[in-house]
């Protein structure tokens, strides 16, 4: 058995802010932010769009698009570092806000690689024959661990939520490639934050997120590939074989070396880090979602997902587009 992508959705918040906001509160300019990065704006969370919100949101859109009823749902895996509180856990929040009353809900932490590891793990589940149905949820909201005076790290990253729902099938393709390397954790981090006694003190800059973009980028663009290619000997393909790469969107540079890695086309390698940012655990699942949405995936497409992050933590998972 193995688990069919039947559904994808996502949610972002309504307000909009462009690299020209961020030049009017950073020393930095929209061009260095688009060369760089490939940013050009990001959602930014407000009001009632909490991580649980815009997770439920996704959710639903997800549930709709697979046609199923949320009582269907077995399994809940909620992959987030922004979490609206420590418990309940996001997922028991989805499952609450949409009804799936007979889902068994869990959180996952795997930073901007959450969501491909809920994935997997979904995928074992379903696997094994334990449950036939999963929802898997990336979701952020990333602008309330962001430092908004630190320009090397706020130009990146943005709220958002993306989601799939998987039905356990006799046959398809599914195969993953994991690695954490808990050694080089230091490079991104950000440290516990309790918010009500946080708002009571002075701000502590080690309860913002905080990036050695440089040792980052390293890690990611000699990993990925490395991950990619551990993947494909695995299941015996030529990168030939793979019809899309969906990489996490951290910066666009990391996206094209990785296809130069791979000699393969920037097509295969579609991008939205220009709208959306950097929003972690729901960057994968909302490029599917856009890409299911816009009618750009075939049946009996290979797909390789490639999440990487902080951890640090990264892999590569293959799937078979079946929708
Ligand atoms: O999702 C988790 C994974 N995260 C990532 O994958 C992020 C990976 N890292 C990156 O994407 C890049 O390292 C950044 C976009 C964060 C930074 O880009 P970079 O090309 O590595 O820049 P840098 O840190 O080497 O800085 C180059 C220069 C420096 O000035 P000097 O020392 O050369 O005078 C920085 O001070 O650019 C300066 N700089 C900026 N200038 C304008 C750094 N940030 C900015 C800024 N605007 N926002």
């Amino acid at each position: 058995m193995i688990g069919k992508i039947c559904g994808t959705g996502s949610c972002v918040p309504v307000e909009v802010w462009d690299n020209q906001k961020l030049a009017g509160m950073v020393e930095t300019s929209d061009e260095w932010i688009r060369e760089r990065t490939g940013v050009d704006r990001r959602h930014i969370a407000g009001g009632e769009e909490t991580t649980a919100y815009l997770a439920s949101q996704a959710a639903i859109n997800a549930l709709e698009n697979a046609g199923m009823k949320p009582e269907e749902v077995e399994l809940i895996i909620a992959a987030t570092i922004s979490p609206d509180q420590i418990m309940p856990s996001t997922s028991c929040e989805i499952q609450k806000h949409i009804g799936a009353v007979n889902a068994t809900c869990f959180d996952l932490n795997a930073a901007c690689t959450g969501f491909l590891f809920a994935l997997n793990t979904a995928q074992a589940y379903l696997g094994q024959g334990v449950y036939k149905t999963a929802l898997i949820v990336g979701a952020e909201t990333l602008s309330n661990l962001t430092n908004w005076q630190d320009r090397s790290t706020c130009i990146l990253f943005g709220d958002g939520a993306g989601a799939a729902v998987l039905r356990a099938e006799d046959e398809g393709i599914f195969a993953q490639v994991t690695h954490s390397d808990g050694e080089k954790g230091g490079v991104l981090t950000c440290t516990s934050r309790n918010r009500i006694a946080y708002e009571k003190c002075a701000a502590a800059p080690e309860t913002y997120m905080q990036m050695d973009g440089k040792e980052v980028f390293k890690f990611a663009v000699s990993k990925v590939p490395e991950a990619i290619d551990e993947l494909l000997e695995k299941t015996q393909l030529d990168v030939q074989q793979i019809d899309y790469f969906l990489l996490h969107q951290a910066n666009e540079r990391i996206v094209r070396s990785v296809a130069k890695r791979l000699k393969q086309s920037m097509e295969k390698f579609p991008i939205n880090m220009e709208e959306y940012g950097n929003t972690s655990s729901a960057s994968i699942p909302i490029l599917l979602d856009n890409l299911n949405r816009s009618g750009a995936l075939k049946s009996g497409e290979k797909i390789i997902l490639s999440g990487f992050g902080a951890g640090l933590s990264y892999g590569a998972s293959l799937i078979e587009w079946k929708k």
